[in-house]
């Protein structure tokens, strides 16, 4: 006879999940003083984990896979199907590989250089009043498929750059936004295939050493080339998610509002603590889903075959056991901060190759020093009157006006 886990009665909890946003984990774990417990989420049952110690147990492969842990609609938005993040074992380091190659030292460089040039090209174009998200996915759009090697036109980069920014915008909502994001998905999916089969039949001339290529001609561990709507959703596995790094450029914009002594620090080169803290402190990723591999017991709890667990990566991020006073924003506490792979995992935890750790977490650094140095040292500006709250229930969510700034100069 095992232990019962702490169980939170109803039957199902979506909808409070909905209403509870990034709080849902950490209130149960809270109520119940415990950081393990069970929910009922989509009509199935769900073991929920927050601390480092369970994150731990999460990202141990003998015990969890990803093997059908995303819900189909979150596939058939955020994800796609047939992708790196519901892969296990071999299969899936074979693939991680194909991400994890592209992260040299050379190609970051190349992703803060473009970075670079892409918020002159666009601070240069408008100077009266930015919206900094808005502004943010645009030059995160050229700058992805730059960096990926795909061609495309200038006056056509806007637009991919909504439909990669629906897949994550609408992920978790309903009705007409869902279909949005899965429409979004299906034309994105489509432009990369054909892109795809044109590589193969060198009906295109595209530089070899970017992803685009790569992708296209990357073999399975069977020797095979992979089918091209996965190379396409290993493609919008770049492009997404880097568009998506305007999430964490608007709160690190709104942390040089709200946190002004703070600026001063980033100019001395202090940046790197700064984008450590924007990533801990503000909500963005929820929490992430895998399912019991097979049945163990863990604490005297016992974890049954396929049960759906989730991670709290935000409640992780603002647990008390591991970070002094969570809920201020102290860029200063990372000034020695001796991380281990399961305390800070804004972009999950573990490890990146065996594991299903981010795999663009240095591109995300990289692109957020670029663009935190380019508003703190190239540009002055000022902060309009505006609504700078968000929501807590929104997932994802973002400051309420986007975050404007006006009166724009280049400072040399
Ligand atoms: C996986 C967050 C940026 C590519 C993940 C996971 C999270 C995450 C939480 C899942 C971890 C897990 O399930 O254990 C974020 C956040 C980002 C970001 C908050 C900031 C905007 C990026 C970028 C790239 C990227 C820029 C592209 C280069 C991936 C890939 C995976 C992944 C390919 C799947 C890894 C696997 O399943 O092995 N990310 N990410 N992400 N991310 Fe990111």
């Amino acid at each position: 006879d095992h232990q019962q886990l702490p169980q939170d009665k109803g039957l199902d909890h979506t909808l409070e999940l909905l209403k509870e946003g990034y709080y849902f984990i950490m209130n149960r774990s809270n109520k119940f003083d415990s950081r393990i417990f069970e929910t009922r989420l989509l009509g199935e049952k769900a073991i929920c984990l927050v601390g480092e110690q369970e994150a731990k147990l999460f990202y141990d492969n003998e015990k969890f896979q990803r093997k059908k842990a995303a819900p189909s609609r979150i596939q058939k938005t955020l994800f796609g199907k047939g992708g790196v993040q519901g892969l296990d074992d071999q299969e899936h380091r074979h693939r991680k590989a194909m991400f994890m190659t592209l992260m040299t030292d050379d190609k970051l460089e190349e992703i803060r250089r473009l970075t670079r040039e892409e918020w002159r090209n666009q601070i240069s174009d408008e100077k009266h009043e930015v919206n900094v998200y808005e502004a943010a996915k645009q030059v995160l759009t050229r700058m992805a498929l730059r960096w990926t090697g795909i061609p495309f036109k200038k006056e056509e980069a806007e637009q991919w750059g909504e439909e990669f920014s629906d897949m994550f915008e609408h992920a978790a909502d309903i009705g007409p936004k869902h279909w949005k994001a899965r429409w979004s998905r299906q034309r994105a999916e489509g432009w990369l295939e054909d892109l795809v089969q044109q590589v193969r039949k060198e009906k295109v001339e595209v530089d070899q050493d970017r992803a685009l290529y790569q992708f296209s001609l990357h073999k399975d561990p069977k020797g095979k080339l992979l089918k091209p709507y996965i190379v396409a959703v290993e493609l919008l596995n770049l492009l997404r998610p880097i568009v998506a790094t305007a999430v964490y450029i608007d709160f690190a914009v709104l942390a040089m509002h709200d946190y002004p002594t703070e600026v001063a620090q980033i100019r001395g080169d202090n940046g790197r603590q700064f984008i450590q803290e924007v990533r801990r402190f503000y909500p963005f990723f929820p929490f992430t889903a895998a399912r019991v591999k097979q049945d163990f017991i863990w604490n005297d709890y016992e974890f049954k075959k396929g049960t759906l667990t989730l991670l709290d990566l935000y409640g992780t991020n603002h647990d008390p056991v591991i970070w002094d006073q969570p809920n201020q924003f102290k860029p200063e506490r990372f000034n020695d901060w001796k991380s281990n792979p399961f305390d800070f995992i804004p972009q999950g935890g573990g490890e990146f190759d065996i594991g299903h750790r981010c795999a663009g977490e240095w591109i995300t650094i990289d692109i957020l020093n670029e663009t935190v140095n380019f508003f703190s040292k190239e540009i002055s500006f000022d902060f309009p009157d505006q609504d700078f709250g968000y929501s807590m229930n929104d997932i994802p969510t973002l400051p309420q006006s986007n975050i404007i700034i006006t009166n724009i100069q280049t400072t040399h």
